[in-house]
């Protein structure tokens, strides 16, 4: 039964660290390149399993987990768990988020720009690459409810990083140069956001 309260496995509090944790979301591990549920194309999630709270739970520790890293994009396959779901959130005054999307598709993608971009399951590394210019992501909410969302920009190119890992693909596949990130403007860059789904142009979009 989809009680009210509290998923069963967070009826108790556990030790993660020195730290005890009960009923608040937790962060979980992001897994990096080379770990296989990278690569897997990721599952649609039936919307029925929006009623228990462990899914709910999911989201919420998606969202603490992309906060704690930090970043501004994270899909469900880089904690581990092979499904369309993605939070965002640029963290700015645009309305730019949060939000989750499940089973996300583009309806309108047009445009092309070349962006700078980093994963927080790349860790340290940089690379170039063409995304759309503008693209618009239909989905679903964590309630079940239809979300349309317009992105141009970071925020746009934050959303085709994320749906490109629901099918395993990794920015690094699409990118010419992937390299450390060496300049101060990029170290700065990777220092703010860990460039999930980001670019050098940050400030300039949140400005
Ligand atoms: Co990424």
């Amino acid at each position: 039964m989809a009680s009210a309260s509290v998923p069963p496995a967070r009826q108790f509090p556990c030790f993660r660290g020195s730290a005890i944790i009960g009923l608040v979301p937790y962060i979980r591990p992001i897994i990096h390149e080379g770990n296989p549920t990278l690569r897997k194309v990721a599952k649609k999630v039936n919307l029925e399993e929006l009623k228990d709270p462990l899914f709910q739970q999911l989201i919420d520790d998606m969202f603490e987990t992309m906060y704690e890293a930090p970043g501004i994009g994270l899909a469900a396959p880089q904690i581990n768990v092979p499904k369309r779901i993605f939070v965002v959130d640029l963290q700015n005054d645009k309305e730019q988020g949060p939000y989750v999307v499940i089973n996300p598709k583009f309806t309108v993608t047009e445009g092309e720009i070349e962006s700078i971009e980093g994963c927080l399951s790349v860790p340290g590394m940089i690379g170039d690459l063409p995304r759309f210019e503008r693209v618009v992501c239909v989905g679903v909410d964590r309630h079940g409810e239809r979300i349309e969302l317009e992105g141009t920009e970071l925020f746009g190119r934050c959303l085709q990083h994320e749906m490109d890992h629901l099918n395993g693909v990794l920015y690094i596949d699409k990118a010419k140069n992937v390299r450390p990130a060496q300049t101060e403007e990029e170290k700065e860059a990777l220092a703010e956001i860990e460039v999930e789904g980001a670019a050098l142009e940050r400030n300039a979009a949140s400005a």
